[in-house]
């Protein structure tokens, strides 16, 4: 099959160079059985590759079985992966059949391998060398025939170096590498894959697409694109369902957009001294210490706000039920952490520049207290209640969705599902 037969049978849009590698990747190896990593930043498209790996193979017949390792509990994986004895555990109350046993002739794709416990780790090494396994609690060799797809958006090197993946499976997994470019590396892609989304919202609300003039585009391309096609996606269909014309300015898309772009001027942030904006004539070491420096204003502008939403925190235990200075600004936003922007991992794109005081009633404290994301108002709030607070609000502001907010809070669904776990049990003792 060829490039663009591919593209158009698995959706996967972009020109790009990077794109044709990856695409030109996938043809070498689908026919095989070997061993693929696939690697990049969230949001880029390992699991569409994936999927494409595993239609393109003999194996297409059967469906292909996906494990996020960083959504499982960790004491989990092994028994849904190899399957496990009655009694094999506390809670074992069945033998099962783990995937590796029910996936007999098909492929498995393991998201975020990386979150995998060194454990499991032993277990998939062993059955990747000799496709043998046993499922926990038995001493009982069985085989299955399974292609492994993995994909992580960590650098494995170095989760080795420090110690939380073992060396030997991550030789094995890396025999492969299937590279998917951050959106950022391939601005050409950008427009065209904004547009088929444009495109597929306005058939999926009825309406027409706003239509951008050229400041838009230039936006959309300039821009960074943290969350890659994921947040692409999700802006496109925003500015389908709330954009209406057909002359959207860069102004108008600016408030969608939450990050800073990429070698350009930074949306709704910023200005940075000398800075132009329009970098294109400066030598590439002014560019790099512009962004540099402007990350670094950033984070000092962060560091501020961080500060004075605890102070607000702080306030609002201390005056109880005093209406005027109960407001906190949403405190989820303040927590858009994302664990895919290399260096910058701690880095908290979305916290409120302005802090906008009372005037957020969203979410202000009922007059009796009983909104119950609010820490209690007797007592100072401590870390624990200020944390309890976001992923709550979190939690809420996606509806409950988990993946999305773990996403958001820039955890691990495993340490997000821990940390209710935790919280269900201080509310139970508390109780
Ligand atoms: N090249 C592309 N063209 C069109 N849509 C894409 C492309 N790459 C990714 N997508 C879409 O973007 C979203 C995120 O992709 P996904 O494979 O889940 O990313 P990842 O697994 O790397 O986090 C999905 O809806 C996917 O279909
Ligand atoms: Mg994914």
């Amino acid at each position: 099959m060829d490039r663009q037969s591919m593209q158009e049978r698995f959706g996967i849009i972009g020109t790009s160079p990077g794109m044709r590698l990856a695409l030109d990747r996938v043809r070498q190896v689908s026919g095989t059985d070997i061993t693929v990593l696939v690697q990049g930043e969230s949001g880029v498209g390992k699991e569409l590759f994936a999927h494409a790996l595993h239609d393109m193979s003999r194996r297409r017949h059967k469906q292909m079985l996906v494990m996020n390792c960083g959504a499982m509990p960790e004491g989990l994986i092994e028994s849904e992966l190899f399957g496990n004895e009655k009694g094999a555990y506390t809670g074992a109350v069945e033998k099962r059949q783990g995937y590796f046993e029910e996936a007999d002739g098909s492929t498995i794709f393991l998201d975020e391998i990386g979150e995998m416990p060194l454990t499991a780790q032993v277990r998939l090494l062993r059955v990747l060398e000799t496709g043998e396994f046993s499922r926990v609690g038995s001493s009982i060799l069985l085989k299955s025939d399974i292609r492994v797809i993995a994909a992580t958006n960590k650098d494995l090197g170095k989760e080795v170096e420090a110690g939380r993946f073992r060396e030997d499976l991550y030789y094995r997994l890396s025999t492969v590498i299937l590279t998917v470019p951050p959106l950022r590396e391939r601005q050409e892609d950008i427009l065209p894959i904004f547009d088929h989304f444009q495109h597929r919202f306005s058939q999926k609300y009825n309406t027409s697409a706003p239509k951008m003039d050229i400041s838009a585009r230039q936006l959309l391309t300039r821009y960074r694109w943290p969350g890659n096609i994921r947040e692409l996606r999700n802006v496109a269909e925003q500015t389908v369902v709330l954009l209406r014309g057909d002359a959207i300015s860069e102004e108008d898309i600016r408030p969608y957009l939450r990050g800073v772009t990429y070698g350009g001027s930074g949306v709704g942030l910023i200005a940075v001294a000398g800075g132009s904006g329009q970098s294109g004539e400066e030598p590439a070491g002014a560019r790099e210490r512009e962004l540099i420096y402007r990350a670094l204003v950033e984070l000092r502008v962060e560091v501020r706000g961080l500060k004075e939403q605890i102070a607000q925190l702080v306030a609002v235990s201390r005056t109880g039920s005093d209406q005027e200075t109960t407001s906190v600004t949403d405190p989820s936003r303040l927590l858009v952490m994302r664990e895919d922007r290399p260096g910058q991992a701690d880095f908290i794109e979305e916290a409120p520049y302005e802090f906008e005081g009372a005037s957020d009633t969203e979410f202000q404290t009922e007059p009796d207290g009983a909104q119950p994301t609010q820490p209690r108002q007797t007592e100072l709030p401590t870390l624990e209640h200020a944390e309890r607070t976001l992923i709550l609000t979190a939690l809420e502001r996606f509806e409950g969705n988990r993946r999305q907010t773990a996403e958001s809070l820039g955890i691990s669904e495993r340490t997000l599902y821990r940390k209710l776990k935790d919280i269900e049990a201080a509310e139970s003792t508390s109780a």
